[in-house]
């Protein structure tokens, strides 16, 4: 498939997919057109047997994303955005995908940017990330899920401080706000994606997704609630060939082979 505003490739081999914001001169912000062909991509790999995760990046270093186009967005009107749905429409593809996704910020990811990079399951940043909400300086709120997976994500007051004074945080604080899960040296940010994707898509797939479900879980519903999902996952898990193999794998001293097609 080609397109303009995005590069994507995959790796048949270890199973992963790359998809590559570009639109570096405008900082990556995320267009309706840019939003549109990220979600067709999505929706490829996802049904694409070999793809066993997906990494998500933005092109030039100086931003993931910049957020939603701001010069696009300024002459959109009330009903425009009742009607399309702005905003969700398009977006919560990323959020639905069931195939793991890890988005590799280095630079900014503001407002949707940084909503997009929360709709991933996992963010590694470069040390020169920043992360903010900053949609407050135009008078506008987060629109694509920030004011509730911030919060959700690094809790009420510091999702407040963001949303509110329109601050960013560094990659260090990111890191011990559980935002992101791995903070190293910027010109190391893609072999580290790429390389937890490969370990990610190295494992069983159908096991993958069930865990993804299952974590996601936790941020939808009461904790019995999701104990209880999380119980009845692994309840079913036994009835797949690849838990049956590696158990008995691990039994035969041997490495596990996946039905991975
Ligand atoms: N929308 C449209 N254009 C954007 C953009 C955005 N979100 N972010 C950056 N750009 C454009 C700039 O307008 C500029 O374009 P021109 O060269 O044509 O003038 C180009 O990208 C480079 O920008 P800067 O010169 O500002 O680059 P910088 O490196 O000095 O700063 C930045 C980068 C900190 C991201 C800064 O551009 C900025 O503050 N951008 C806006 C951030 C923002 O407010 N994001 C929230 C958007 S609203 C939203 O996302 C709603 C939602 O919840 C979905």
């Amino acid at each position: 498939m080609s397109y303009k505003l995005i590069e994507t490739n995959l790796d048949e081999v270890t199973g992963v997919a790359s998809i590559v914001l570009n639109r570096p001169e405008q900082r990556n912000a995320l267009s309706s057109e840019l939003m549109t062909e990220l979600s067709e991509a999505i929706e490829h790999f996802e049904g694409l047997p070999v793809v066993g995760c997906i990494v998500i990046s933005g092109k030039g270093g100086k931003a993931f994303a910049g957020g939603a186009d701001i010069k696009e967005m300024a002459g959109r009107t009330y009903s425009q955005n009742y009607k399309d749905n702005f905003i969700t429409a398009n977006w919560e593809r990323v959020a639905q995908c069931r195939k793991p996704t890890i988005a590799a910020v280095s630079g900014y990811a503001l407002g949707g940017g940084c909503e997009l990079a929360m709709m991933c399951d996992i963010i590694v940043a470069g040390e020169n990330a920043k992360f903010g909400q900053p949609e407050i300086n135009l008078a506008l709120l987060p629109g694509a899920g920030g004011t509730q997976r911030l919060t959700r994500f690094i809790g009420k007051s510091t999702a407040m401080d963001m949303c509110l004074t329109g601050r960013m945080l560094t990659a260090a604080e990111a890191l011990s706000l559980g935002l992101v899960s791995r903070v190293v040296p910027t010109d190391e940010l893609m072999d580290l994606a790429l390389d937890m994707a490969k370990t990610i898509a190295s494992k069983s797939r159908m096991t993958a997704m069930m865990v993804k479900e299952a974590v996601n879980t936790a941020y939808e519903t009461s904790l019995s609630q999701g104990v209880l999902f999380e119980r009845r996952a692994f309840h079913s898990v036994f009835a797949t060939g690849d838990a049956k193999e590696g158990m008995t794998a691990f039994t035969e001293n041997r490495p596990p082979r996946w039905d991975n097609k």
